[in-house]
């Protein structure tokens, strides 16, 4: 189950003569840009507004905020949400915090360019709702040329013009200072005591860094490493069945596996996993002892206080205040 422990052992690149291990825990370097796509203020400023923007919905009423918003760490605080028809989705929303530097998005990773992503939410029959062809005229009616204007140089609104400021915009949405990062940088006192436990827990006895490695605490946004695992987390399959990465491959073998998540900002994200079934960072610690469900893990026998030592880490050391 453990796919990530042969990688792990042997992960060292050279760069110019330095050794950087990509796995190690760390700050991240800034968030990338694609050349076609690069960042301006305008741009961006533009993305902010549309990801407020209620138009964006069939019945004006699922904005991207309903389901990304800033006080539950860009997810919404909800096992699953419902969008603009009313209907449950089947999965929870995932914190949009370091999305930038995803190479694939989703719980199941089937996307890979934030450009592409951006625009299936709105036109998702159980999200947003709205039919592409309408974002034009909709964005016109709300006054949107002047802001298209300055952001691309003309006021002509197009599909991928909506694509590439959204995506702007989600490409700033990061946690790169957190007590954590302060302490690796040469503030021992950024991190209690507690936390400082809860780091060794997380590195050691609770073999967290198998899978949460690297500056994101996810070895998904480390090249050439399997961003994929499963822990057996029990379904909930609130809708229909839901089989993670196998679905995307029809490979039988992927059943059950999830992009491993980002840890960054997620003392705000509750409730957690791609069901939202597990509603407290407790309550992930406490999964993760038992060794996950099914036995897909091994067991952690961590002490009660071990426990509260690894959430304290989690909760304050790796979110930003
Ligand atoms: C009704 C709720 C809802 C709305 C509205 C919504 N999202 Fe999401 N979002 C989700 C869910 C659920 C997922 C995960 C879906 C999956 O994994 O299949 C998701 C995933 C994402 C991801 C992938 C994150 C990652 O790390 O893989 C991004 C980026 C994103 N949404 C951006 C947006 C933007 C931009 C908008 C508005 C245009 C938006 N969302 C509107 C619920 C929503
Ligand atoms: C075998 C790889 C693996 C190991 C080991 C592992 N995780 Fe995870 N973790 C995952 C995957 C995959 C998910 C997503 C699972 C899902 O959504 O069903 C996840 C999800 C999470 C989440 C929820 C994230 C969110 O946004 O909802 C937290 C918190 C978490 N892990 C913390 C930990 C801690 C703490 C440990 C050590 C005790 C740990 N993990 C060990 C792979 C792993």
């Amino acid at each position: 189950m453990l796919r990530g422990l042969f990688v792990l052992a042997c992960a060292s690149v050279g760069i110019a003569g330095i050794t950087v291990d990509p796995y190690a825990l760390g700050t991240p370097g800034p968030v990338p840009y694609p050349k076609s796509n690069p960042y301006t203020v305008a741009k961006a400023e533009l993305g902010r507004r549309l990801f407020e923007e209620r138009a964006l919905s069939k019945t004006r009423q699922t904005p991207c905020t309903w389901c990304h918003n800033e006080p539950a760490g860009f997810s919404d605080g909800r096992t699953v949400n419902i969008g603009d028809t009313k209907e449950a989705l089947n999965r929870h929303s995932p914190t949009l915090i370091g999305a930038g530097y995803q190479p694939q998005l989703f719980w199941d990773g089937r996307v890979k360019t934030l450009e592409e992503q951006v625009l299936m939410p709105i036109e998702h029959p159980k999200e947003m709702n709205l039919g592409l062809a309408d974002l034009p005229d909709r964005l016109r009616k709300a006054k949107y040329e002047g802001l298209f204007e300055q952001a691309f140089g003309s006021k002509e609104i197009t599909k991928e013009r909506v694509a590439m400021a959204l995506a702007t915009y989600v490409r700033t949405i990061t946690e790169n200072e957190t007590p954590f990062d302060k302490y690796v940088k040469g503030d021992k006192a950024a991190l209690s005591p507690l936390a400082i436990q809860g780091l060794a827990i997380f590195k050691g006895k609770g073999q967290c860094i198998t899978c949460h490695s690297g500056p994101h605490f996810t070895r998904a946004t480390i090249p050439g490493a399997d961003p994929f695992a499963k822990t057996g987390l029990a379904p909930s399959y609130v809708i229909g069945e839901d089989h993670g990465r196998g679905d995307v491959t029809k490979n039988p073998k992927d059943n059950d596996f999830w992009r491993i998540p980002s840890l960054r900002g997620i003392g705000r994200t509750a409730p957690y996993m791609h069901n939202g079934t597990l509603e407290s960072l407790a309550d992930v610690v406490e999964f993760y002892d038992r060794g996950g469900d099914e036995g897909a893990l091994p067991k952690l026998k961590l002490t009660k206080q071990e426990k509260a030592a690894l959430v304290e880490f989690l909760e304050s050391g790796i979110t930003g205040q």
